[in-house]
């Protein structure tokens, strides 16, 4: 695809491709991914301390995007993009081939009600998706409060061989997302992270 862009504007010539995302950005920097970014605390945070990151924020909530777009303006962040669509979506459709170094993913909805898991986001069609995008070496971080999705999201990624298991992500205090810290004191918090492995 040759897209008619400049790093503020992009204009695919075709929208049956995934998206060229490494040109929505002033460099050529890694790409990560804050999936469900929700408010953008981490992802803003995370940005300003890391200038030489590119970050994809990426909410299904239309205010929170505006919300993050606002204060990344404020902040003068050249090295964030939002996009407000569905998270598996854009994983397996918008996000091309073995770009992104790392996903993000903090407190995902955990959809509480035994008719409702099918809402959840990690199964193993997520997790293709995943690897399929990500570079080679590229990570998985995932945390959340609810103990049972906790257990399963831990199972559905240690059951993928096409992963390895490494010391889960610790955010620094000004990472804490803004569930974590409504959470904090009141909940264990759980946290797994991965590699991808070569073929
Ligand atoms: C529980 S909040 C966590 C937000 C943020 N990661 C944090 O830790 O503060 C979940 C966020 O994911 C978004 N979300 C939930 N399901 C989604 C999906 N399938 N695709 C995109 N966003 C989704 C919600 O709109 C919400 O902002």
């Amino acid at each position: 695809m040759q897209p008619q862009m400049d790093s503020a504007r992009i204009v695919p010539d075709d929208w049956l491709n995934p998206l060229p995302i490494a040109h929505c950005f002033a460099s050529t920097n890694p790409i990560e991914v804050d999936l469900g970014c929700g408010k953008g605390r981490f992802l803003i945070e995370r940005a300003r301390t890391h200038p030489d990151v590119n970050f994809i924020g990426i909410d299904r909530m239309l205010r929170r995007i505006r919300k993050i777009d606002n204060r990344a303006r404020r902040l003068g962040l050249k090295n964030i993009r939002l996009l407000r669509v569905e998270g598996y979506y854009a994983t397996a459709y918008l996000m091309p081939p073995d770009a992104i170094r790392a996903y993000y993913i903090f407190f995902p909805d955990p959809w509480p009600k035994t008719a409702h898991h099918k809402h959840r986001l990690f199964n193993p069609r997520f997790l293709d998706a995943l690897h399929r995008t990500l570079q080679l070496e590229g990570l998985v971080h995932a945390a959340t409060d609810h103990a049972e999705y906790f257990t399963e999201i831990c199972a559905v990624l240690r059951a993928d061989s096409r992963f390895e298991e490494i010391e889960p992500f610790q955010p620094t205090p000004d990472e804490r997302t803004d569930f974590e810290l409504w959470y904090e004191g009141k909940t264990p918090i759980g946290r797994i992270s991965l590699r991808k492995r070569a073929p």
